[in-house]
């Protein structure tokens, strides 16, 4: 792999990158240990769409992020472990040690019944135990499913029905800060309706009581017991699934995004080196939950593969104190750090003395990721964590790109705060203007598209290809439409704008509107309802529900929190409606669809002017709306 160390380097490479993708990279993928060479580095059509990186290539992901560091690492820690207790004693997982773990658990799956292609969930807290699970299906070649432990049964089994998993792998419960989650009640009400599901076998970690089903449930520490440690690795089809991550949709039921061996191992491992710039013996810390893309491709898969040791943490950045996070940077002397911006905006609240009391002096890279940061955000980490000497990488991309697209490179690329700044090698933007036509030149703004395929891209959503076409292929035909709005600057920086869609950014998570309204459909007062994103100084967006009840509301505090269990129950607490406002009735259109626009502009407090309300069925709404929102 070629090292990018200069502005002219990137110059250079990124021309060749766009020159000649092929030979790009073909050599980038040298470096990877492949059971056989790929025929043809790629074969594409967005029209389809088609997508196919190394073709016929053979290999397994875990060689790449095991096997090949043995024995010269064998000693060295892979995943440094640090608990929600900071007086629990943290864990120094070897890639020796990682090996067997991962070994046992992939002959514990298969002692199981589970084969290639068969799909497995994951459903458990940050403990090591899930990077060996994730690690053990890809060793056999099982597909992993990972859904983020705070989700509600009832998202449980819709995306265990969805790809008809075989097997759960689960936990007694999860410790979040001074809470403890019984995550195997809520994999018990989930299983009452997922038949494919013939086992599910379960760690130990709270030690909470519970009684295991008779032939289903199994505790994960016997049936590691009978196996042996060493596993060989199933050889795998560049293209073959690794792994299916549901991601929510702007209409209907999370997409389960499809993400193959070859290209995405390849790409997370060169984007990680790349944008962090990654030095030998450095520790890489990487905030996110392996719930979410980011956990996969910068906890586990990409540093793994580059030989890093990346630290994996159990709890949440305000527990017990708002220091825990510069505490634990302090402790394990992390080099590179990596967050969301919602976390940044929530700890720089808190007193400075908690930044203060730690020394950070080990920080040499500060990353973002996951919506756009603000400028004094961006500032304070720079000043206070960074202490002016960090680059900050603010890092876009998306689940469905499987890796980082656009990103400062760090100690390389200028940065400008809040954005995103340059396309890295390889990845082709395209910005489009409404009448779907590619406007050239800098200093403009619209839509932001691909306009050529990268290893790392989604090939499918899970058994539904028409639905991956039509969501991201159909609206500028020919190119991969991201959803999202941007702007480029006169020296060519990206600044991501936010969703054009009906997603909205909370905390980093992407959420669609509708999957919303319809869990808040379910409460039985309500008759409808309509969703839209507001600014929230911590969140980024915070949630706004406009609600229209069957009758009038009298105790209007009692239906919010009730609404607001129905959606934790359905969706996850992470879903719940910041606002709830009761209305009579929504701004529809003579054909019946919702004017969000309207909304979106009440709920960002901006009722001036609401543009052009004359096609609404009964504009009078509109004066009543504004009227009651909520500040
Ligand atoms: O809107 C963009 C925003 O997050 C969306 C993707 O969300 P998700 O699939 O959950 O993946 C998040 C982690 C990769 C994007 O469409 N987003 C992500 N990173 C940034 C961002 N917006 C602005 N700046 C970023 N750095």
């Amino acid at each position: 792999m070629k090292i990018i160390n200069s502005i002219q380097d990137y110059r250079n490479q990124y021309g060749a990158s766009i020159m000649d993708p092929e030979a790009f990279w073909s050599d980038v993928a040298e470096d990877f240990v492949w059971r056989r060479k790929w025929d043809k580095v790629l074969e594409w059509d967005f029209r389809k769409p088609e997508v196919k990186w190394f073709v016929g290539g053979k290999l397994n992901i875990t060689e790449n992020c095991i096997d090949r560091h043995l024995p010269a690492r064998a000693n060295q820690t892979a995943i440094l472990w640090e608990s929600n207790n900071p007086n629990e004693a943290s864990i120094k997982i070897t890639y020796q040690s990682l090996s067997e773990n991962v070994g046992r658990v992939g002959n514990m799956l298969k002692a199981h019944g589970v084969k290639k292609g068969d799909r497995v969930c994951i459903y458990m807290p940050m403990v090591p135990e899930v990077a060996y699970a994730i690690l053990g299906c890809a060793r056999i070649g099982a597909v992993h499913s990972v859904v983020f432990a705070g989700f509600s049964s009832g998202s449980l089994v819709d995306r265990i029905n969805d790809s008809g998993c075989k097997l759960v792998l689960t936990a007694d419960g999860a410790f979040r800060g001074d809470k403890k989650i019984d995550l195997k009640a809520i994999v018990d009400e989930a299983l009452l309706k997922c038949p494919t599901v013939k086992t599910c076998i379960v760690f130990q970690r709270t030690k909470s009581s519970l009684t295991l089903k008779p032939s289903r449930d199994f505790w994960w520490h016997d049936e590691l017991g009978k196996v042996d440690a060493v596993c060989p690795a199933e050889v795998m089809d560049a293209e073959d699934m690794l792994f299916i991550l549901y991601t929510s949709g702007s209409t209907g039921k999370p997409k389960g995004m499809v993400h193959t061996c070859g290209g995405y191992m390849v790409y997370t491992d060169y984007t990680f080196k790349t944008v962090f710039q990654y030095n030998e013996g450095q520790v890489f810390w990487c905030t996110a939950d392996v719930g979410w893309i980011t956990g996969h491709s910068y906890i586990l898969y990409g540093p793994l593969s580059a030989g890093a040791t990346t630290l994996m943490f159990e709890g949440i950045p305000s527990w017990p104190d708002m220091g825990r996070f510069w505490h634990a940077i302090e402790k394990h002397k992390v080099n590179i750090f990596y967050t969301a911006p919602t976390a940044i905006r929530s700890l720089e609240k808190a007193p400075i003395s908690f930044v203060e009391k730690y020394d950070l002096s080990s920080l040499k890279i500060l990353g973002t990721v996951g919506e756009p940061i603000n400028e004094e955000a961006w500032h304070w980490y720079d000043h206070n964590i960074g202490k002016n000497k960090c680059p900050i990488v603010d890092t876009w991309w998306q689940t469905e790109t499987g890796g980082m697209m656009i990103s400062p490179i760090a100690h390389v690329t200028k940065l400008k705060p809040a954005h995103a700044t340059l396309p890295l090698p390889g990845v082709q933007p395209a910005v489009m203007d409404e009448n779907g036509k590619e406007m050239e030149g800098n200093g403009i703004e619209g839509r932001l598209t691909l306009k050529f395929p990268w290893p790392a891209m989604a090939r499918t959503i899970y058994g539904d290809h028409q639905r991956f076409k039509d969501t991201y292929f159909s609206t500028f035909p020919g190119k991969y439409f991201t959803g999202d709005g941007c702007k480029r600057d006169e020296d060519g920086n990206y600044r991501i704008t936010g969703r054009v869609d009906d997603i909205i950014i909370v905390s980093g998570h992407n959420m669609g509107t509708a999957e919303i309204e319809s869990a808040i459909d379910e409460h039985s007062a309500v008759c409808e309802s309509a969703v839209v994103g507001f600014p929230h100084d911590i969140k980024g967006q915070g949630v706004y529900a406009f609600v229209v009840t069957y009758d009038p509301v009298h105790e209007e505090s009692h239906l919010r929190n009730e609404i607001r269990e129905v959606v934790s129950k359905i969706i996850g607490p992470i879903a719940k409606p910041d606002k709830i406002q009761f209305v009579s009735g929504l701004p529809k259109t003579r054909s019946g669809k919702i004017m969000r626009r309207i909304l979106r502009k009440v709920a960002e407090g901006d009722t001036s002017n609401l543009g052009d309300t004359t096609t609404l069925l009964d504009p009078s709404v509109v004066e009543e709306i504004k009227r009651g929102a909520l500040g």
